[in-house]
């Protein structure tokens, strides 16, 4: 355990901890481009240099173990002038585009220069180099070698992260560029965090770039529902409309996102967006919708059955529990939905494609209900007439659905979600919209914030069940999110 001072404070820290580590601990930041706490050491842009007593020369701090007794300064005028050096040599070659690179705001460049520089460069603009501008390379990424400032964090990540191993760091001295290895395409599962990871505008994301200044931005905690990994995000928006989803990194969990589950927030403004129900192919109103929907409850009364599902958040699956058993009266509710949970890739894409099949069973647990092959077996039985569920659990069911052909009502946010055959299909708030707890495959426990609105007249599932069973003339007494959350053990 060295024990070191930076900047007058003392610390302790574990063997191998680096000097920029031990400074993150005492509160000192320390200026770094290269160094990335996910990526291996690379040691190659020297913003980070810091005076050790007794060294004879300024050390990089991301690549300098803690000694014991050690002595370090970070902010002598030594160490200032480094760091103006790195910059007036990093912006040397760059381009002059600040004012149209999608980066300001949130760049390396523009925020080291104007807290540790400021000062005037003496290279002409006319002597810069000159690299290839604006390559899309993959199906999601844009190049600007110009920016680049030759990190290799992008080059690490691909060798490290995926393994894939798309990019090199071509030629020598100032005719180096990062490019792609002969025969490779950049279109691996997570390539979109190259646009994150990059500390300059070199890569840009094609889904944001020219879309939203990032400093009008909000931003709103959530949780990826691409799979159960669960993974925490976050939704940056403006206006009502969300303009990218970045990743929140934690130690549980996940430091990136995958792309997938990255752009499934552009079903919340898709085309095919639901705002109104659907009663078979045609579309009407959501109160006629209701009404509809509730009329051909209260004719099969009996031979009702409800279906949560693991796409949907705790409280809504609690919502529709609330609905078979105090409103419809069946003992034909199924909250149970086995499946293989784990990382499939070795990195964060899990093999259970749905969010919430832990969350689920929590329903389950307090409200109990039969197994999806007795719900299988009662429809092909004959004993089920109508069955109410999201839109994708009825893929569970789905052979029985097509040799029984109940009426099928389903809950849905996007037509293309829509089971073939449905009866009615009712709007529901997305979770970009409305608050839900979820259990990723750890058993973490992870909430979703509304973000934006949603469309006008479209309601979270609670809500729609609270009123279904309004319509057969039962209250649920469900009004907020937390009224729909009673009984169930979180
Ligand atoms: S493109 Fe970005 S991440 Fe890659 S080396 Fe250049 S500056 Fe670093
Ligand atoms: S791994 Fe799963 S939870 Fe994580 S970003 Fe991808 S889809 Fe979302
Ligand atoms: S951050 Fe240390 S050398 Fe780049």
């Amino acid at each position: 355990m060295p024990k070191l001072t930076i900047d007058g404070k003392s610390i302790e820290v574990a063997k191998g901890t680096t000097v920029l580590e031990a400074a993150a601990k005492l509160g000192v930041y320390i200026p770094r481009y290269c160094y990335h706490p996910s990526l291996s050491i690379s040691g190659n842009c020297r913003m980070c240099l810091v005076e050790v007593e007794k060294a004879p020369k300024l050390l990089t701090a991301c690549s300098t173990e803690a000694a014991e007794g050690m002595v370090v300064r970070t902010d002598s005028e030594k160490v200032k002038a480094a760091r103006r050096d790195v910059l007036e040599y990093l912006l040397i070659n760059h381009p002059l585009d600040c004012p149209i690179c999608d980066q300001a705001g949130e760049c390396g460049l523009q925020d080291y220069y104007m807290e540790y520089s400021l000062k005037k460069s003496r290279f002409a603009a006319a002597d810069k180099v000159t690299r290839q501008k604006r390559r899309a390379l993959g199906p999601h990424l844009v190049l600007d070698n110009e920016r680049c400032i030759l990190c290799t964090r992008c080059v690490r990540f691909c060798s490290e992260v995926t393994k894939t191993s798309e990019l090199e760091v071509m030629e020598r001295a100032d005719h180096s560029f990062i490019d792609l290895k002969e025969g490779k395409a950049l279109d691996n599962d997570y390539s979109m965090n190259i646009a994150d990871l990059c500390p300059v505008g070199a890569w840009t994301s094609r889904d944001f770039r020219f879309k939203q200044r990032v400093w009008f931005l909000k931003k709103t905690p959530t949780v990826c529902l691409g799979c159960a990994t669960g993974c925490l995000a976050e939704a940056q928006h403006n206006e009502n409309v969300i303009y990218r989803v970045m990743p929140r990194p934690n130690a549980e969990t996940n430091t990136w996102l995958c792309d997938r589950g990255r752009l499934a927030y552009k079903a919340v403004t898709a085309g095919d967006r639901l705002a109104k129900g659907f009663i078979k192919n045609g579309l009407i109103d959501l109160e006629p919708a209701l009404r509809e929907a509730a009329t051909r409850i209260d004719e099969a009364k009996g031979a009702v059955a409800v279906l949560g599902s693991p796409w949907l958040s705790i409280e809504d699956n609690a919502a529709l529990a609330a609905l078979a058993i105090e409103a419809v009266k069946t003992e034909n509710f199924c909250f149970d939905f086995p499946a293989e949970q784990g990382i499939k890739d070795g990195i964060l894409i899990n093999k259970d494609a749905a969010p919430n099949t832990a969350g689920v069973k929590l329903v389950k647990a307090a409200r109990g209900g039969i197994s999806l092959e007795e719900l299988s077996r009662r429809l092909l039985a004959g004993q089920i007439k109508v069955v109410i569920t999201e839109a994708r659990a009825a893929g569970f069911i789905k052979e029985a659905l097509k040799a029984a052909a109940p009426r099928l009502i389903t809950f849905a946010t996007n037509r293309g979600e829509i089971p073939q055959g449905a009866y009615a299909t009712l709007p529901y708030a997305s979770y970009f919209e409305t608050p839900g707890t979820f259990v990723n495959y750890q058993g973490l426990k992870r909430r979703t914030e509304p973000a934006v609105t949603p469309p006008e007249g479209v309601k979270p599932l609670w809500g729609l069940v609270n009123k279904l069973a309004a319509y057969s003339g039962d209250s649920l007494h469900l009004n907020s999110s937390e009224d729909a959350l009673k009984g169930v053990k979180l």
